[in-house]
């Protein structure tokens, strides 16, 4: 049998495992993840009002369930946890898609402010990640400004706009509902530093802005008409004609008065953050216009938008793991064709996919042929990786060395115990939100 380590359990672990398995009877795959608790970003990114595709996960699962598939929570590789060196020497191959954990930084004075927040920590707290910080994201908040047209601002700037009544079906842990539903937050801009059309929502998340109960999106015409692209978008893919239609249909539509409103902002980039009483109070932006190359220019005419939070939501990034070769500049770890390249060679043995090897971009199905990709690659290799005499079962050696995974069984009583919390809070299920509450639920639950 051939044994692979797959590191990271977000779809792209999953995919991996899968088509290890699929494609070849012969192989075991361990599916390792520093969290107790698998699928990754659909757990802890996917908003917790897209239920249908926060469903995936029940898809997910099947893979998990397979004989030859075995999932080891808890277990972190790198530095603090399994040296990569050695999770080489326990599998003839290893796996790694650990995604893109971190965040990009605008560069900007003043983005270090109390209240400037990246949108990954933001998305963190309400997800209920173990990691994220306790919160007080909304305390005291009129304004907000969310930095990036991307699916995750959207996504942000939703939840900001969302009340009691819609979040509390969802999953989200108890004190970001009881924090988000008593926000005081009426005003949302969320800002685009080039054109309508070059925006990279895609137009069921933005459409979906138009739909929330209390508010309504705000939209000024002679901006998005700045755009070359806005007045004939005939010639735009077919995606951004349609973001450009709907913005059309809100620029043209009066507004109502709702309680909160969602201001649409294009062609203006962040160049500060101002501080206000100890934390940020606005942020200066810069009017852009179009370079004809698809970037912009500044004009140096500028505005403050009054925020007392700031969601920076410009892209995640890929984090370093100790042991392994990364690429700086993309934030990703070098390959060819998920084959990992170490020094300019093909080290043997050591593969990748997802987002630390594409980088953070793409939805979850993306990340199927990706793993395929790799996958295939392992298995042209299998037969001489095969040839290699393992240790015995890595997880002995995992043990010895002070691992306490946390198996099948222990994700599955973690489940039970949200369950649980959300009936004795009189809501549908309720996530866990620290480590020691997981800890404890997936107890000493055997593999
Ligand atoms: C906020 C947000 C919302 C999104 N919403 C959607 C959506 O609605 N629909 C959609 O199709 N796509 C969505 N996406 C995109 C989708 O989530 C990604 O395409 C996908 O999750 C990437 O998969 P991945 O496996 O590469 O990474 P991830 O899902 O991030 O999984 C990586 C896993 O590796 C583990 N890990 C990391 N480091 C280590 C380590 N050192 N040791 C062990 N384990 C480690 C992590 O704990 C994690 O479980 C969203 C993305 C974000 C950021
Ligand atoms: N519902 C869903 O399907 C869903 C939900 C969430 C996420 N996702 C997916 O997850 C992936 C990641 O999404 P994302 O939103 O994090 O990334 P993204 O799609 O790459 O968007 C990043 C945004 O940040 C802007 N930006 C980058 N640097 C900036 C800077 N210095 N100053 C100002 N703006 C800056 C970009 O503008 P420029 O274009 O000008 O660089 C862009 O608007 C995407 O593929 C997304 O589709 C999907």
């Amino acid at each position: 049998m051939l044994r692979v380590a797959v590191v990271g359990s977000g779809p792209s672990g999953v995919y991996t495992a899968q088509s290890l398995v699929q494609q070849d009877p012969e192989v075991l795959v361990d599916v390792l993840d520093r969290l107790p608790c698998p699928y990754g970003l659909v757990r802890y990114g996917v908003a917790p009002d897209h239920e249908k595709i926060k469903s995936l996960q029940h898809s997910l699962r099947t893979v998990f369930e397979h004989e030859r598939v075995r999932f080891l929570g808890g277990v972190r590789v790198g530095a603090d946890g399994v040296p990569v060196a050695r999770l080489r020497e326990l599998y003839h191959a290893v796996v790694y898609c650990m995604g893109a954990a971190s965040d990009r930084r605008l560069g900007v004075p003043g983005e270090d402010l109390p209240g400037s927040w990246s949108a990954t920590d933001f998305v963190s707290w309400y997800s209920a990640h173990p990691d994220a910080t306790t919160g007080g994201f909304v305390r005291d908040v009129r304004a907000a400004v969310v930095v990036g047209v991307g699916n995750v601002a959207v996504d942000v700037t939703r939840m900001l706009a969302r009340g009691a009544a819609e979040l509390s079906p969802t999953d989200m842990p108890q004190t970001a509902l009881s924090a988000l539903s008593a926000s005081g937050v009426t005003e949302i801009h969320m800002v685009g530093r080039r054109g309508p059309s070059q925006a990279r929502f895609t137009t069921k998340e933005l459409r979906e802005l138009g739909g929330l109960p209390d508010t309504e999106v705000v939209v000024d015409e002679a901006e998005l008409a700045s755009d070359p692209a806005y007045g004939d978008p005939s010639g735009l893919p077919a995606a951004q004609r349609r973001n450009v239609e709907v913005l059309r249909g809100w620029a043209a539509t009066p507004a109502r008065g709702a309680r909160r409103r969602i201001r649409l902002r294009f062609f203006l980039r962040p160049v500060g953050l101002l501080a206000a009483e100890g934390r940020v109070g606005a942020v200066r932006l810069e009017r852009t216009a179009p370079d004809g190359r698809g970037g912009v220019t500044g004009t140096g005419r500028y505005e403050d938008v009054e925020a007392q939070l700031v969601l920076r939501s410009v892209g995640y990034r890929g984090v370093p793991v100790e042991g392994l070769p990364f690429d700086a500049e993309r934030g990703t770890v070098p390959h060819l064709a998920g084959r990992v390249v170490r020094a300019g060679e093909v080290a043997p043995g050591e593969y990748v996919a997802g987002w630390i090897k594409r980088g953070p971009t793409g939805v979850i199905g993306t990340n199927r042929p990706c793993a395929k990709e790799t996958a295939t690659a392992l298995l042209e290799d299998a037969a001489a990786l095969a040839r290699r005499r393992l240790p015995g079962d890595p997880l002995d050696s995992l043990r010895a060395m002070g691992a306490e995974p946390v198996g099948w069984t222990g994700w599955l009583a973690i489940e039970r115990a949200e369950a649980a919390l959300g009936v004795s809070l009189g809501r549908d299920v309720v996530k866990l939100p620290d480590w020691a509450a997981l800890r404890a639920a997936a107890g000493s639950a055997d593999l």
